[in-house]
């Protein structure tokens, strides 16, 4: 597989940050705008966090809202299933608009079945959907080691999944580093994502232990001082000082 040109071309790393702003903190009553807004405020993907109230505590959102929104930018949508048997809706997700999905390993008795399974989907503008394997923060990066070559993003989580605003697990920093070597040592592309407390006070730390792809809620719609597209692009500049550090030069 030959790697994008924003990669490092020697080790596959990626150069620039993705800042994936996650609606799950946007207002729902306006919700097609807020997708148009964060989309203008410089955000790279937006972030859509889908709950089933059985995987995870909470309902948010569903194909129908994802197929509401999806006129109201060109750019990525990561749909973040966070849902027990992912395989049952992943096909109307994709059909909806997805361009990214991401299902959780806890919840797929059959991982590597369902990633095909996400790989074989149709896109929505016949390009191809991606797919990305999420780990609770208990989840070691060992559990989808073998599921690498089909993975185009891994999502480490950071808090328990189910709400926005959660305070940030630091327990979890180590999977960045190996995960991180581990797709160096193998030539793959995958972002690592990080989602879950993240903010622009510490998105350069988590860039320069192995992130690359940083999705934040409250960190971009409630930030204390900053409106969303400040925010955004403060975590741009964190992000992007972080992985310059730990970007190999030769
Ligand atoms: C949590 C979701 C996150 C959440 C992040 O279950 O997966 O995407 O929106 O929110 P913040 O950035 O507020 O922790
Ligand atoms: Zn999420």
């Amino acid at each position: 597989m030959s790697a994008p040109p924003w990669y490092h071309p020697a080790v596959a790393i990626p150069l620039q940050p993705i800042i994936a702003p996650s609606i799950l903190s946007a207002d729902f009553a306006r919700l097609g705008e807020a997708v148009r807004d964060i989309d203008a405020a410089g955000a790279d993907w937006i972030h859509v966090d889908v709950m089933d109230g059985r995987f995870v505590p909470n309902l948010t959102i569903g194909p129908l809202v994802v197929e509401a929104v999806r006129p109201y930018t060109r750019k990525p949508l990561d749909c973040h299933l966070m849902i027990e048997e992912p395989e049952r809706y992943v096909e109307r997700f994709a059909a909806a608009g997805a361009d990214v999905i991401t299902v959780h390993v806890e919840a797929c008795r059959h991982l590597h079945r369902n990633l095909e399974q996400i790989h074989a989907l149709r896109h929505w503008d016949g390009g191809r959907v991606r797919a990305g394997v999420s780990l609770n923060p208990h989840t070691p990066i060992e559990s989808v080691l073998h599921v690498l070559p089909l993975c185009d993003l891994v999502l480490i989580m950071s808090v328990n999944p189910g709400f926005g605003g959660q305070a940030f697990i630091p327990a979890v920093v180590p999977k960045l580093a190996a995960l991180r070597e581990r797709l160096s040592a193998t030539g793959s592309t995958a972002h690592v994502q990080i989602d879950g407390g993240v903010t622009d006070e510490n998105a350069e730390f988590l860039a320069r232990e192995g992130a690359d792809n940083f999705v934040s809620g409250s960190g971009v719609f409630h930030h204390k001082r900053l409106g969303p597209a400040e925010a955004i692009a403060a975590l741009r500049a964190a992000a992007a000082h972080g992985m310059t550090a730990r970007t190999p030069r030769s």
